[in-house]
């Protein structure tokens, strides 16, 4: 992407504000291209994300942040248009990445331990932040003009798209759902030259990892099956997006992509 000059294409990242959004930003903003990140923290996390808005400026780049629920239709039209207020007549959005992780961690069934369990509002919540939310952000910045040929949505994924996890049900369903989603917006968008991809990371210490129950032991078997001896971090994932952002990549589309050093193919 950076030969159809960085400093007009943005990057939108629903989830920019830690993990493999925050890595994305910084490794897009090293690329040369704008920012507009959207996250969801309260005022005590603020200051980490104000320093990182700062990183991000002094690299060159503009940066737009908004913090707000990004899967409310009134807090995505106010960011869109605090987002659209920032543009020159020549600017589009080369990137849209979906790294949203607010889901709920309950079982669906009472534990000895009697937890609370998964009841409707959790369930379509999760499903709401974690999957649906790509599909309206997509539409309406297709309908706004911003995201258009050469335009790439990428999503992320996890392995709970196709194993069951205790307490993930609720997030496993959102990723099978995601997927489902990228495969219909990649022969949707395709007409208009926009690609979209899975993005499915190895297991990589962020504050989504840490909240799983049993955070650990998900971590030790991944670390064990690695090839590389070390788990995946979010610079690795970033690396790889920015790469997979370049205009050859444009019959890529409708795929889940591994970006995990190898950890899924590894016996
Ligand atoms: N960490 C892993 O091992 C791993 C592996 C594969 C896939 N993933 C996926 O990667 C994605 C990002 O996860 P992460 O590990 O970087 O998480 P993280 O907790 O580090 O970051 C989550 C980001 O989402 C934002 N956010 C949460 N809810 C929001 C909402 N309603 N509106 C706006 N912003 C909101 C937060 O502010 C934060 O910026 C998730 O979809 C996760 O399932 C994670």
């Amino acid at each position: 992407m950076a030969a159809l000059s960085a400093g007009t294409r943005w990057v939108v990242i629903l989830g920019a504000s830690s993990g493999f959004g925050a890595a994305a930003a910084r490794a897009f903003a090293a690329a040369g291209h704008p920012i507009f990140g959207v996250h969801l923290d309260r005022r005590g996390a603020m200051p980490a994300v104000e320093a990182l808005v700062a990183e991000l400026r002094g690299t060159g780049v503009r940066v737009h942040f908004h913090n707000g629920n990004a899967a409310d239709d009134e807090e995505r039209g106010r960011a869109l248009a605090g987002f659209r207020a920032q543009l020159d007549p020549d600017d589009e959005v080369g990137v849209l990445l979906h790294s949203l992780a607010f889901g709920t961690l309950r079982p669906m069934f009472p534990t000895p331990d009697n937890q609370a369990v998964l009841g409707r509002k959790h369930l379509e919540m999760t499903l709401d932040v974690m999957a649906t939310s790509l599909v309206y952000w997509s539409q309406d910045l297709v309908a706004g003009g911003q995201l258009g040929r050469g335009g790439r949505v990428y999503a992320m994924t996890s392995s709970g798209s196709l194993a069951a996890w205790p307490q993930y049900g609720a997030i496993s369903a959102a990723k099978c759902a995601l997927e489902s989603y990228v495969r219909q917006l990649a022969i949707e968008l395709a007409p208009r030259g926009i690609t979209a991809n899975a993005i499915l990371a190895g297991v990589t210490r962020t504050p989504a990892l840490e909240k799983i129950p049993g955070a650990d032991e998900i971590a030790r078997r991944a670390l064990e099956r690695n090839p590389h001896g070390r788990l995946t971090t979010p610079d690795d994932v970033a690396h790889c997006l920015v790469a997979l952002a370049s205009a050859g990549t444009a019959w890529m589309t409708g795929n889940v992509l591994r970006i995990d050093g190898g950890e899924s193919v590894s016996g």
